[in-house]
């Protein structure tokens, strides 16, 4: 082949290399994670993740507006409340802080898309992402009575004005009864995006800190899946989609981007990749002790995860990234 073939043609001018690229990045794509707790003039920084913070209702407008301002679409809400209890009640109540949050938001930034996670274990006292029950001195977070919690949490969203409804739980069947109870009470229209292949990943770490969820025993390996497993990633994405969900993802990003690959070629719908609080805690870390340049890590990992296929991007980068997109 060489010398008639020489890749290096189409490298060597910027302004060609540029026109040849295959991909590109742009705003329209992210959604950034935004952490809610109570109170008011709250703006504190998170230890396991810098230069994100949490927010009370009042600050977290303000960093709404600086975000939509940057072209970016989409924020996703997690919320810390006040107090906690078994059944994770919070996650449910007119007045609970993501349902606070998402009013607030709804009212100063109409435009701005409220993407509102849904799962229990920020609102539980043992940290589980369900309905926890000792079975014969085994104690065991119970598929089905959960589902009932987790369709009225999402209805409390919608009502609240939340965009998107984004369950992160991993209960068998969450979709069909988020679906029902949405629908039943007149959602009809409102869309679902599925945490739907949401591995048991060491990369969570920084975002248990921030949001003091992690489990008070045990660990998530019983709803979250075995990191070795492919074939069964897309086959709990198959059901979410089945179940209808509107749009599906793979999280973490990084480690996994053969599951989004497969996952573009076979699922058409919009799919979403979330780079985790671990992925970004990483590249931070490297870039404070010198070891990596930051803007460029972010880039090239965020490149590489549209690359594999997401359409859309949740990431902690996202208010980084945007004045440096198209
Ligand atoms: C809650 C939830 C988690 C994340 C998103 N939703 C934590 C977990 O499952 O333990 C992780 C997000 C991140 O690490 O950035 N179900
Ligand atoms: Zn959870």
């Amino acid at each position: 082949m060489f010398p008639t073939h020489r890749p290096r043609r189409l490298r060597q001018n910027p302004v060609l290399r540029a026109m040849v690229r295959e991909h590109r990045l742009s705003r329209a794509a992210l959604i950034q994670p935004l952490f809610v707790v109570p109170g008011s003039g709250v703006r504190q920084e998170i230890a396991s993740l810098p230069e994100q913070f949490h927010l009370s209702v009042d600050k977290l407008v303000e960093e709404a507006r600086a975000i939509a301002d940057l072209g970016i679409p989409a924020v996703l809400l997690f919320g810390i409340p006040e107090s906690k209890d078994e059944v994770g009640s919070g996650a449910w109540a007119a007045d609970g802080i993501v349902q606070r949050a998402a009013r607030a938001l709804k009212r100063a930034l109409p435009e701005l898309q409220v993407v509102a996670d849904l799962c229990l274990c920020e609102y539980t006292s043992h940290g589980h992402c369900g309905v926890v029950e000792t079975r014969g001195g085994q104690v065991e977070v119970v598929n089905d009575a959960t589902l009932e919690l987790l369709a009225r949490a999402a209805v409390a969203q919608a009502e609240s004005g939340a965009d998107v409804i984004a369950p992160s739980d991993m209960m068998d069947g969450r979709v069909a009864a988020i679906r029902r109870g949405l629908d039943e009470a007149g959602f009809t229209g409102l869309p679902i995006l599925s945490y739907a292949a949401k591995f048991a990943s060491a990369y969570y770490g920084p975002f248990r800190e921030a949001a003091g969820s992690a489990p008070q025993f045990g660990d998530r390996g019983g709803y979250q899946m075995d990191p070795a497993n492919g074939r069964e990633a897309l086959r709990e994405m198959e059901l979410d989609f089945e179940e209808g969900a509107d749009m599906l993802m793979v999280k973490p990003a990084l480690p996994y981007l053969d599951i989004l690959r497969q996952a573009r070629d076979r699922f058409p719908v919009p799919l979403a990749a979330y780079q985790v609080s671990g992925e970004y805690a990483q590249i931070v870390a490297a870039a404070r002790a010198g070891w990596l340049e930051q803007e460029r890590t972010m880039l090239e990992t965020l490149t590489s995860i549209r690359r594999a296929g997401a359409d859309l991007i949740i990431t902690y980068f996202a208010r980084a990234a945007a004045p440096r997109l198209g």
